[in-house]
């Protein structure tokens, strides 16, 4: 695979799993595509699956918020999903479907070559970081792994249910900034 065009054109037509029968538009990502951090959550709810885009429902908007309130400029994150292809009634991808979309993220990966990975909620933490791990457990917690930080934390969505985690990932996220800036030092 050569470059972003190669991959999202391959990638628009995959039908490795499932999802790809039920999908409106295939979610590969947004964002700056030589940035240094990437962030990753779930999976397209229906805003996405209608847009082609990630994040750009209320959980998206929310997120947006919380980036810029802590000074990310545009061309410091890309944002992703471990499966591109909503999931019906936007329940959690199951272990089959997210491992046939892994190799599509690992491609996003090696081409990007992020400095820092942020696993947002617990879908990315299981398939990124820890199988077993719990996100309330392990979040705000760095951990160095093949030359990228990788920083779990909850998903914006999760803020939405719980306004009390806002606080936390806002946390979360201000020492991804520390560290964006320290590693550009
Ligand atoms: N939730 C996700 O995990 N990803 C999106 O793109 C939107 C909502």
């Amino acid at each position: 695979m050569q470059g972003w065009e190669e991959l999202e054109k391959r990638c628009s037509g995959c039908m490795r799993c499932g999802l790809g029968k039920t999908r409106t538009n295939i979610v590969i990502g947004r964002g700056s595509k030589t940035a240094p951090v990437m962030l990753i959550g779930e999976g397209p709810g229906e805003q996405e699956d209608m847009q082609g885009k990630p994040f750009v429902g209320a959980a998206g908007q929310l997120l947006d918020l919380l980036l810029s309130a802590l000074m990310f400029r545009q061309d410091d994150y890309y944002i992703c999903n471990i499966v591109k292809c909503r999931p019906p009634s936007n329940r959690a991808p199951t272990d089959d479907e997210a491992q046939s979309c892994l190799p599509w993220l690992r491609k996003q990966t090696a081409l990007l070559r992020p400095k820092i990975m942020v696993c947002m909620g617990s879908t990315a933490m299981k398939h990124i970081l820890d199988r077993n791990a719990r996100i309330t457990q392990i979040r705000g917690q760095w951990t160095e792994r093949k030359g990228f930080w990788i920083m779990p934390t909850f998903h914006p969505a999760a803020l939405l249910r719980d306004a009390s985690k806002k606080v936390l990932m806002f946390e979360d996220m201000k020492k991804v900034k520390l560290k964006l800036d320290e590693l550009n030092r």
